[in-house]
C-alpha cells in the first residue's frame, strides 16, 4: 500500500498567535512567555538533547512504562485512531503504534505539534513504517482543540512526556473541559505526568550540568529576535530553575543580568528590564496519582489504569469519559 501522509499548517495563524502571546506576556508584571515558543528547529533539537541527559529522567521512565504496558493499554481502550498532542519527534509513538498494529486495530495516526519540520520529518518516517495506516501531521497548538480531531469512534488521545504540566491549574482545568467536550465514551486519554519527588532531582532535571536546558531556555529570546525583530541579547540572561513547593511545579525563568531596554519591532513595543528582573518562560507541574485521578473524576471520567514503576518517577494514566 502507498503511504498516506497529510500535512496541515496555517503559518498566518501561527504568526498571529506568537504576536498575541508576546504582546500579552511581555507587557505583564511579572513578564512571562508561554513555553510553546521554545520549539523552533533549534529548540526542538535542544529539547531532543534534553531527553537524553542523565539528569532528565522523565523520558526514559515514560518510555519504560510504555514498553511494558502498551499492549494492555491499547487493548483496554480498543483504539483504532491514535492522536498525539505535542508529538515532537514521535520517538515514543512507535511503541503505541506497534501495539495497535499487532492487535490489528491501527487505522490512523494524527500527530499534533507546533514544530513544523520536526513532525513533518517524524510522520514521513512513520508513513513508511505503517503503510496500511493513514498518517496525519497537524502543525497546531494543542490548546485549541476545535476541529483538531477526526470525527471517528475509538480515538486514543495521547498526551505524553509530562507536557500537561505546562498548564497552570486553571489552564489545565480548561484543557480537560475542552477535551471532555470533544470526546465520547468510546474515546480515551493516555496522559503521561511527572510525579512529585525529591526536589534536588527535580531541579537537576531542569538545570543540567552541561547547560543544555539553559541553552533551550535562552533560545526563546532568539526566536523573538528572528520572528518579531526583537533586540534581546540572550547572553545577558541567566537560566533559572526552581521548584515552587506551594504550587508543586518547576519554574524556568530568564534573569536579566543588567538593566536593559529591548525593542520588539513587529509589535512596536519597547520593554525595560531591571537588573535581576526575571522573565518566566515555563512551569512544569508535578503530580500525584491520587491528585490527578481526582481531577479527571471531577470531569465525570473513569480512570481505567494508573501505571508507574517501583520508585515512582513517572505516571501513565488511562481514562475515558463515562457519559
Ligand atoms: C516537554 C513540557 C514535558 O516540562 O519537562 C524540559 C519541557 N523544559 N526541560 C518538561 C522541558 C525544560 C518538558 N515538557
Amino acid at each position: 500500500m502507498t503511504p498516506s501522509l497529510t500535512i496541515r499548517f496555517d503559518p498566518v495563524a501561527a504568526d498571529r498567535a506568537l504576536r498575541a502571546d508576546a504582546r500579552a506576556g511581555l507587557s505583564a508584571t511579572p513578564k512571562t512567555l508561554p513555553p510553546v515558543w521554545f520549539y523552533d528547529d533549534l529548540g526542538s533539537e535542544l529539547f531532543d538533547q534534553i531527553t537524553r541527559l542523565e539528569e532528565y529522567y522523565p523520558t526514559r521512565a515514560e518510555r519504560l512504562l510504555l514498553e511494558t504496558h502498551a499492549r494492555e493499554l491499547v487493548a483496554a481502550c480498543g483504539a483504532t485512531t491514535l492522536i498525539e498532542l505535542g508529538a515532537g519527534t514521535c520517538t515514543k509513538t512507535t511503541v503505541l503504534l506497534d501495539a495497535m498494529a499487532a492487535l490489528g486495530q491501527l487505522e490512523r495516526y494524527v500527530a499534533v505539534d507546533v514544530a513544523e519540520s520536526t513532525i513533518v520529518d517524524a510522520t514521513t518516517a512513520l508513513a513508511l513504517r505503517y503503510p496500511g495506516a493513514a498518517i496525519d501531521a497537524v502543525v497546531a497548538d494543542f490548546t485549541d482543540l476545535d476541529g483538531l480531531f477526526p470525527d471517528v469512534d475509538h480515538r486514543l488521545i495521547a498526551f505524553l512526556g509530562g507536557t500537561v504540566g505546562n498548564f497552570d491549574p486553571a489552564g489545565r482545568a480548561r484543557f480537560f473541559t475542552d477535551l471532555d467536550a470533544q470526546l465520547t465514551t468510546t474515546d480515551a486519554l493516555l496522559l503521561g505526568t511527572d510525579l512529585v519527588k525529591d526536589r534536588t532531582r527535580l531541579v537537576a532535571a531542569y538545570d543540567d550540568a552541561q547547560g543544555v536546558t539553559a541553552a533551550f531556555n535562552r533560545n526563546v529570546l532568539a526566536v523573538l529576535n528572528r520572528e518579531l525583530g526583537a533586540s534581546f541579547d540572550p547572553s545577558a540572561f541567566t537560566h533559572v530553575a526552581l521548584f515552587d513547593e506551594e504550587h508543586q511545579w518547576i519554574e524556568m525563568r530568564l534573569r536579566a543580568e543588567r538593566a536593559m531596554d529591548v525593542r520588539v519591532e513587529a509589535l512596536e513595543l519597547d520593554l525595560h528590564f531591571e537588573a535581576g528582573e526575571e522573565l518566566r518562560t515555563e512551569i512544569s507541574a508535578k503530580f500525584t496519582a491520587d491528585g490527578l485521578a481526582a481531577e479527571l473524576s471531577k470531569l465525570g471520567w473513569l480512570v481505567d489504569r494508573q501505571l508507574d514503576q517501583p520508585g515512582g518517577d513517572f505516571l501513565l494514566t488511562l481514562a475515558h469519559p463515562y457519559c
